[in-house]
């Protein structure tokens, strides 16, 4: 029998991983001391059996707690520990834009890639930090669940913002059974840009736009004001990792028909779980 232990931010998904997988939830006490230092203890031996930790690494103190809970089990005889990262903080800092800075997603994926067995992101924002976990990392994919979902919303068409991300509207396309593209920007003029699917008509369609991380909003309610005015009927905005900062909530429901994300990162749009997606390849 597997052992799921669930990190703060993921304590809903650790859940419904272990619900599908036939897992026990382990007993674990995570608190802070009055200086906010992190405490975690597990409260049990797992007698060698095999251990899934499920820890968001956002924001900053669950990295730390994510440490700590990997050196619990291990201190707690745990058998082989498999990490999953559902949504991998500061993967889009992955290489140094100018001289001078942190390579963060690189530091942390090396300090948690150390303290485990086997690791899981999703949606990684870049494949290319995957090496830096050691070669134990996988990254799986929200997309096919996400194409189900937006086949099940009617979808017509799935665009990704850009072509660098047309791989993750491809894979949903596949399951959603539609066909895809990628918005194009086109430079007007000083202060225009025209965001167009690159071959697609969306007049009168029901138009999804995916993406790996909805952030401020600003991407996709861009990208969908544009697609209004080009006549799509409905727009669905549909991310793997909804972190909805400064004031993204109320600009994605004014410029979208339906906003949604997995629990990666647990919000009230997270209406779709990677629980099953992470059972299928643990
Ligand atoms: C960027 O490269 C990512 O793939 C997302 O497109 C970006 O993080 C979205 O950010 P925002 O919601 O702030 O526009």
């Amino acid at each position: 029998m597997m052992k799921v232990v669930g990190g703060s931010a993921s304590q809903m998904l650790a859940k419904e991983l272990a619900g599908k997988s036939g897992f026990d939830l382990a007993k674990v006490e995570i608190r802070r001391f009055p200086d906010g230092e992190c405490y975690v203890k597990i409260h049990e031996d797992f007698g060698g059996q095999e251990v899934v930790l499920v820890a968001t690494t956002h924001p900053d103190n669950n990295i730390v707690e994510a440490l700590l809970l990997q050196d619990a089990i291990r201190n707690s005889n745990a058998g082989k520990l498999t990490t999953v990262i559902p949504y991998f903080g500061y993967a889009r800092q992955d290489k140094m834009f100018t001289r001078g800075e942190a390579v963060s997603a690189r530091v942390l994926a090396r300090h948690l890639g150390q303290g485990t067995d086997r690791l899981f992101t999703v949606d990684i924002h870049n494949l290319s930090v995957m090496p830096d976990f050691g070669d134990i990392a996988e990254n799986v994919s929200a997309m096919p669940a996400i194409g189900q979902f937006l086949k099940y919303e009617g979808v017509d068409v799935i665009l990704s913002p850009d072509a660098g991300s047309k791989g993750r509207a491809e894979l949903a396309a596949g399951c959603a059974a539609c066909p895809w593209d990628f918005l194009e920007k086109t430079r007007i003029d000083g202060e225009t840009v025209e965001m167009r699917p690159k071959n697609l008509d969306v007049a009168g369609k029901t138009v999804a736009i995916v993406d790996d991380i909805i952030a401020t909003g600003g991407t996709i309610v861009k990208a969908a004001e544009q697609l209004k005015e080009q006549g799509a009927e409905r727009i669905i905005a549909a991310c793997t990792h909804g972190l909805f900062t400064g004031g993204a909530e109320a600009n994605l429901g004014a410029a979208c028909d339906i906003v949604l994300s997995t629990d990666s990162i647990e919000s009230a749009f997270s209406k779709l779980s990677l629980a099953s997606t992470l059972a299928d390849h643990i």
